[in-house]
């Protein structure tokens, strides 16, 4: 059996943090989809669910290893941790569990795989906002509307004008300086969208002109986004990804996976692994 050891010499995992202060915006589906995007470019990826309580992360890796079991299937799966919030009696207490199990995690793979990916609550927590601190990219998926904009500015609804950053936004930017104090490097920040409908032009193209406003304001980058298919909750049953369509002996290969497939390779090209880790020396094991 193979074994795999740490190698202090190698360079530290990249850590990729999904994060948005709203649920249901599709953090845990994105989180999933970048992870196993990664191993299946050849690299080796580590997970990370600090949202254990609502746990769909770690729910959507366990249907995974079930189906993967069922079906005797050979396809890549990251190693996966849970962060459980500290139920300690004091609030100092609490903080100081919650670093120690996130800052382990971190030990544990940091020197064994290349990627990180780190699932956040869709709540100001302490762990979330630790994690942001550690983050060399941030990822925000959020629901493609003006009233979910507010994720990341407060709007003058009126004139469609923007009258500063959201509580998210401060606490991104603040999380940011951390990490540029602490260890001396910046973060990427990427937007985006999810569950872009097909139907309404008008108001598709009004958030992506003052989404791109933001941008320039608050220093992200914004990213080619996800369509609105309902595969999705199908794929969380069964732990299965876009990117496993082919193997998969239950999925129907229809035009909207198809798409949708495109859509998580256009996300996971605009996250740019090779220029964090560079090409996988190894030819990959299955390809994307
Ligand atoms: N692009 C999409 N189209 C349709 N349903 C989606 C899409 N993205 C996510 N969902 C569904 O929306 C729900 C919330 O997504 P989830 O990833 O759990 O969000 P979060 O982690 O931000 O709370 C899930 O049922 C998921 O399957
Ligand atoms: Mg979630």
């Amino acid at each position: 059996m193979s074994q795999i050891t740490a190698d202090t010499s190698k360079t530290p995992a990249h850590i990729i943090v999904l994060g948005n202060e709203k649920g249901g915006s599709g953090k845990s589906t994105t989180a999933m989809h970048v992870a196993i995007g990664l191993l299946r470019l050849g690299y080796l990826v580590g997970s990370i669910d600090l949202d254990a309580r609502q746990g769909t992360f770690t729910r959507y890796m366990a249907n995974r290893f079930e189906y993967i079991a069922r079906h005797k299937l050979a396809l890549p799966s990251p190693v996966h941790f849970p962060i459980e919030k500290s139920k300690a009696d004091t609030v100092e207490m609490q903080e100081r569990q919650d670093y120690e199990f996130f800052m382990m995690a971190l030990e544990e793979m940091g020197h064994i795989v290349d990627f990180i990916v780190v699932d956040t609550p869709g709540s100001d927590t302490y762990l979330g906002q630790l994690s942001h601190s550690y983050a060399d990219t941030i990822i925000t998926p959020m629901n493609d509307s003006f009233i979910d904009l507010d994720v990341l500015a407060r709007i003058d609804t009126g004139n469609k004008s923007i009258k500063g950053p959201s509580i998210y936004t401060k606490m991104v930017l603040e999380q940011r300086e951390k990490k540029k104090a602490r260890d001396g490097a910046d973060l990427d920040w990427i937007v985006m969208r999810n569950r872009l409908s097909s139907l309404d032009a008008k108001n598709k193209r009004e958030v992506g002109d003052l989404l791109e406003a933001i941008s320039k304001e608050f220093g992200f980058r914004l990213a080619p986004g996800f369509g609105e298919r309902v595969v999705f909750r199908e794929l969380f049953l069964k732990g299965m990804t876009l990117l496993d369509m082919k193997e998969d002996p239950e999925h129907k290969m229809t035009m909207s996976a198809i798409s949708a497939r495109q859509e998580v390779r256009d996300l996971l090209r605009c996250i740019a692994p090779e220029k964090h880790k560079g090409y996988p020396k190894k030819p990959p094991r299955h390809e994307i």
